[in-house]
Formats: C-alpha cells, structure tokens, sequence
C-alpha cells in the first residue's frame, strides 16, 4: 500500500425526497447563486420546479445557465463565467449529469481567477485560486461527479477534450435522489453503468499486491454494478436499482477506490480522444473500449490481477487456468456490454482509422503510472483492435 491523504468532505444527502435539504445547504454557502443544468430533462423529471421551491423558501436569489451539452463545451463555462462575475454570484447548483455538473465545477473554479483565458484554465496553463462552493444534484448514475474533484471540459475548436482537477471542485453538498434517475433511458443507464465500472478497472488493475483491502471495496462497486446496471437497464423505475447503481458511482471517482494504489486512467484517456474528435457518448466509447484495454495489457506478469477479477467479481471457476479464467473475465465483460446494447467496434459509433494517429499522440501524452507501460502505437493497436 502506498501513502495517501484522503478527505472527502462532500456532505451526500441520500434517498427519494432529500432535496428538501437544498436551500438550507445552499443558504450556507450564499444567497446569490447560478442554477446550471442541461437541455432540459431537470424539467421534465420536476426537479427544477423542487430547487426553485427551494430558493424561494430560503429567500435564495438565482440566474441560471441552460441547455449545457453532453460533453460539456468551454464556451458554456465561458457563458457560465460571465454571469458569475456580473453578478456576483456566491455559489454554483449544478443539476443534471456529469455534463452539468462538471460544467458547474469549472465555472465555479474560473469566476475568480481573475483571467480570461478559461481554456487556460482548463488546461492548467492558468491556475486555479479560490473556487466558489459547488453544490450537485446529479440526475444519472454515471460520471461520478457529485463527490470527486474533476470536471471534463471539451473544446470543439482545436478537438480537445481534458479534465483538471482541483481539491476546490469537489461538491461541497451533493443530494443524491434515486428517483431523479427513473427517466434515464436505457441507452444512457447503459453507458452509465460502463462509465462506472471503467472508473473503478483503471485503477483495480494497478501493479500493488498489498491494496487488498483497496481491491475488495473496488470488487463491491463491480459486483454492484454488474447486479443492478442491468436491472436499472430493464426496469427504469427499480428504486434499488437505481439507489445501488447511483452510490456506486459516486464510490467508483470520489477517491477512496485509488488510495495506496493509484492507476493510470488509461482507458480513460483513449476514450476522451474519441468524444474530443467525434462527440460519442463517453461510456458507449468506454464499453468499446474496455474489453480491447483489457486484452492488449494481459500477459504472464499480471495475470494474477486478472485472475482475481474473473473470480471475485464474475464468478469463474478458480480450477481454470489462469489464462483461462483472465480470457473468461474479460468475454465476462464484453457479454455484459453487448447484453444492455452497447456498441462494441468503433466503427458502430461512425469512427474510422482516419484520425487514429492524431488521436494516440494525444492520449499517449496522459498516459501515466498505467498497469503495463503504454504508448502511441499500443493505443493505435488497441484502436485497430475496437474498429
Ligand atoms: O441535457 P439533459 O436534458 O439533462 O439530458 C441528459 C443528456 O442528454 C440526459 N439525462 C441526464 N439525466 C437524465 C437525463 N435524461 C432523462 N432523465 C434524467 N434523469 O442524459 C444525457 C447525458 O447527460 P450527461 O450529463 O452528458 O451524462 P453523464 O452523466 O454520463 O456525463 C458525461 C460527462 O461526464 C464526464 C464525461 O466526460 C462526459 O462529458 N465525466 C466526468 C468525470 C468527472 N467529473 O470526474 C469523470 C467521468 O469519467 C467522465 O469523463
Ligand atoms: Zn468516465
């Protein structure tokens, strides 16, 4: 095990009704806030009317960003920004996805830096100073971003997708009801449930052989994952379903999973190549993705780690060879996919080999600390092998 800090100061209100709780937190943090959300589906669930109730309640003044995109775009924390420091805002409410609320994170970690270069921001060329109090009210179980210190920024310009991180983003409240989850289509609960589990592989499969305590609470979060992801997948309004799937995405990022054994987020990396150039849904290019990541990495080294994955996680009969039980685990993980509809080669998501290059030198840049050293060409050749 490895030395670590952990603090994970966010306060989770959790379960059906708790966003009750909202303007008495909000208040705490400001009385002038910016309401930022998505296209629209906090509307049609009833939870904008229940945060407006909020604000009214507890004399909370509001503007609001809208219609933030999937794969949130910097000219929306541009937008974001703007408000902000006209109005002196005092705190962010992010409702919605990870795209929400990420989208909120950044705002909130630019307003004050006192520069206009917000992709600078983005990229770390511009530091960070003092982040205004973000508080999340997720509507998806997937990104994990009510409890965690990133926020995934996407610059269509120049085809760039990255995610800063800041101890300052990280939701001060976060209020977690299930039942806000019942509308997520099936498509999105599945790439949600991919989005979870790529969170918690890319860094269980990490070289420490004493983070066995670390590898058990990630092999909770799969299991918990693999039983309800596709529960949720078929009945929308399972509240267990749903109240397991959304916990465990918040427990898959928030930190706790990579103490003392930190991985390399290598899927992760390739896979915001592919959103940054083409705009997919982050988890449909995870659920292609995973399976090829898996393959390319085994080898007599670290089988071992696979052999742990294949038994405590799927099951497999531990009297297979290794080898065996590591291939099995990972066909595991692709029948699962492919059994909630999840694309499974590139070219399903309309990806050819044209942009593959450019692609790989960028991803190659972020790959760091990962499970078996990677390079450009063996993200091209896992590339190849998902087309
Ligand atoms: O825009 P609205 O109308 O809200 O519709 C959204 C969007 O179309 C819809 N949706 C969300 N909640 C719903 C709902 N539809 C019906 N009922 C509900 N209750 O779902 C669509 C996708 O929303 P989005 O926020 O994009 O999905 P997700 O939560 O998967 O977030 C994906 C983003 O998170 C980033 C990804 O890169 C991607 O940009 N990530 C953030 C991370 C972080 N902060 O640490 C880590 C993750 O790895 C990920 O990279
Ligand atoms: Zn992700």
């Amino acid at each position: 095990m490895q030395n670590f800090m952990f603090h994970v100061p966010t306060k989770v209100y959790f379960g059906k009704g708790e966003i009750d709780k909202l303007g008495n937190e909000v208040k705490k943090y400001g009385s002038k806030v910016l309401l930022v959300y998505g296209g629209g589906s906090i509307k049609k669930i009833g939870l904008y009317d229940d945060i407006i109730n909020n604000f009214k309640k507890y004399e909370i003044s509001y503007m609001e960003l809208s219609g933030v995109d999937p794969n949130p775009r910097i000219t929306s924390v541009e937008a974001g920004v703007k408000i902000c420091r006209e109005n002196a805002i005092e705190a962010v409410v992010a409702a919605g996805g990870g795209s929400a609320i990420d989208c909120a994170k950044m705002i909130a970690a630019a307003t004050k830096s006192g520069s206009d270069d917000l992709w600078g921001i983005v990229t770390g060329d511009v530091p960070i100073k003092e982040v205004l109090p973000v508080i999340a009210i997720p509507t998806i179980a997937a990104a994990g971003s009510e409890m965690d210190t990133s926020a995934v920024i996407s610059n269509l310009k120049t085809h760039e997708k990255i995610g800063p991180s800041n101890p300052g983003m990280r939701p001060k409240v976060a209020i977690m009801d299930p039942t806000y989850t019942f509308t997520v289509s099936p498509r999105q609960t599945a790439a949600g449930t991919a989005d979870i589990m790529s969170h918690v592989l890319e860094v269980y499969f990490n070289n420490n052989k004493g983070a066995f305590l670390q590898s058990r609470f990630a092999e909770a979060v799969l299991k918990t994952c693999i039983k309800y992801g596709k529960l949720a997948y078929r009945e929308p309004d399972n509240y267990e379903a749903r109240a397991n799937l959304m916990w465990a995405g918040s427990w898959a990022i928030n930190g706790l999973l990579a103490k003392g054994a930190a991985g390399g987020w290598s899927c992760h990396a390739m896979e915001h190549e592919l959103s940054a150039h083409y705009d997919i849904v982050h988890g449909e290019g995870l659920a292609i993705l995973i399976p090829h990541w898996l393959r390319h990495m085994l080898c007599v080294e670290n089988v071992w780690k696979y052999v742990e994955y294949g038994i405590n996680v799927w099951g497999i009969d531990p009297n297979l060879s290794q080898m065996d039980i590591a291939n099995q685990a990972i066909e595991a993980t692709a029948s699962y996919f492919k059994a909630m509809n999840l694309p499974s080669t590139l070219s399903e998501v309309g990806i050819d080999t044209s942009k593959f290059e450019v692609m790989a030198t960028s991803a190659a840049k972020r790959l760091k600390n990962t499970f078996v050293p990677l390079n450009k060409d063996d993200v091209k050749a896992i590339y190849q092998k998902a087309l």
